[in-house]
């Protein structure tokens, strides 16, 4: 098995090695063979391999897509596998809350990288404390440090990240977790896509969701008038109190027939993550020179193309009767800007300027999404359209005696 890095710390040198095997126990069980970890050399292991005196588990729960499709729990299942051990420049976290996201089940139907076939892991994002990291990025990080990352592999107990890829956090709170794709997605889409003016007219659309609310913010705050859509009563309230001047419910209002009556002038921009007939009377309801922001079509996420139906055939009439324009945004095209998005969002929270609502589904029956196993009902719960807010995952419970989580 292979040899953990090897770590010098105040010119000391700490080593240890993972053993592979299967104990007597896990041979009956029929749990999964994992690595037993061994900690050679106790008197330094604790700053790198072992927090708080206790000792990192040798197996984790992961979960792993083992068949290509969209319906999440078709697709995956829980694993029981080691621990993974942390290259020269990683980090080994633990994580405490993980994200949801819309296009967790475009990842597990195979649509971001068609040639990827499965097994293989899944989850976009994740925030939690270092347990363990390699040498050399043990220069920039330490065991106990709160990071957060955006990558593949998140739905786990442990994820090893890359350290320059993580994002130093003060502390362990799911708030921080609701900036690292969504906040991110709506930061840089409106800055780069939106060309926002003052007193123009904006409509977000799943306004109350993890990336809506802060489209919904960020236009508010660049001085537009806001319309947001949502699906019941109290994410409207929601919406009026993070600033939008418009909520409409679609379930008790006609989005149609409110925007006609009243924005008979159209709208400039639209934040469009819905798609199929939302997309369509967006486009319908652009004002001259507006612009649409494709952000997701969530609405075919769930059949088997992923794409919502759509007659296009009258579109580049529309936009040039309108010099209108439709404009897409995927958020890994603009890592160039992740860095500024996340520190100006997080600056903004510390001064109370930004909500960063979280649901962690604990109004639901069954109550908070608590473990690993919860990602599968907070997908579910997700796309029956009852959260407000960024779906967010306890994984696990802070650990004994740490101020900073
Ligand atoms: N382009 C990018 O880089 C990027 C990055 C992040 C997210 N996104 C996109 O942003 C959108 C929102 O994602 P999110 O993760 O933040 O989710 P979310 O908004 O927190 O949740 C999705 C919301 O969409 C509505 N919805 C759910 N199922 C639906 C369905 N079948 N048809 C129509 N509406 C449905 C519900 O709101 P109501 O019931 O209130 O309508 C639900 O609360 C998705 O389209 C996603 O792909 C894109």
């Amino acid at each position: 098995m292979s040899i953990l890095p090897l770590l010098l710390r105040n010119g000391r040198r700490a080593v240890s090695v993972i053993r592979g095997g299967r104990t007597a126990t896990e041979a009956l069980s029929g749990v999964h063979p994992v690595a037993r970890r061994f900690i050679i050399d106790m008197s330094y292991s604790a700053h790198f391999m072992d927090f708080n005196g206790s000792s990192i588990p040798s197996s984790m729960k992961k979960l792993v897509v083992n068949k290509l499709s969209p319906n999440f729990r078709e697709a995956v299942s829980t694993q029981t596998v080691a621990v993974p051990t942390p290259g020269d420049a990683d980090l080994l976290v633990r994580n405490r809350f993980v994200g949801i996201n819309a296009s967790d089940i475009n990842y597990s139907a195979g649509r971001y990288d068609p040639s990827v076939k499965p097994p293989f892991d899944t989850g976009f994002e994740g925030i939690g404390e270092v347990v363990g990291l390699g040498l050399s990025a043990s220069s920039s990080h330490t065991v106990g440090d709160t990071v957060a990352y955006f990558g593949s592999g998140a739905f786990a107990e442990y994820t090893v990240v890359p350290a320059k890829e993580s994002v130093p956090v003060p502390a362990v709170k799911p708030e921080f977790l609701t900036l690292l794709v969504s906040g991110a997605t709506a930061y840089i889409a409106l800055k780069r896509l939106g060309d926002l003016a003052k007193g123009e007219t904006v409509l977000v659309t799943a306004a109350a969701g993890g990336t809506g609310q802060f489209a919904v913010q960020f236009a508010k705050q660049a001085g537009c008038h806001v319309i947001g859509t949502c699906s019941s009563n109290e994410k409207a309230g929601f919406l009026k109190s993070i600033g939008c001047d418009r909520p409409i419910n679609y379930t008790t209002e006609d989005l149609a027939k409110t925007l006609r009556k009243e924005y008979p002038q159209g709208i400039d921009v639209v934040y469009e993550s819905v798609g199929g007939s939302v997309f369509e009377l967006a486009v319908n309801s652009l004002a001259k020179k507006g612009r649409l922001i494709v952000i997701g079509f969530i609405s075919g996420y769930q059949t088997a193309s992923g794409i919502p139906p759509f007659r296009g055939g009258t579109l580049p009439v529309k936009l040039l009767q309108k010099s209108a324009s439709i404009r897409g945004f995927f958020l890994p095209h603009f890592l160039s800007d992740y860095r500024e998005a996340l520190g100006s969002m997080m600056q903004m929270y510390a001064k109370g300027k930004l909500v960063c609502e979280v649901d962690c589904g604990d109004l639901t029956q069954e109550g908070r999404f608590v473990g690993l196993e919860s990602v599968f009902r907070a997908v579910d719960y997700m796309y029956a359209g009852k959260n407000l807010g960024k779906v967010v995952v306890e994984v696990a419970p802070p650990p004994v005696s740490n101020s900073k989580l």
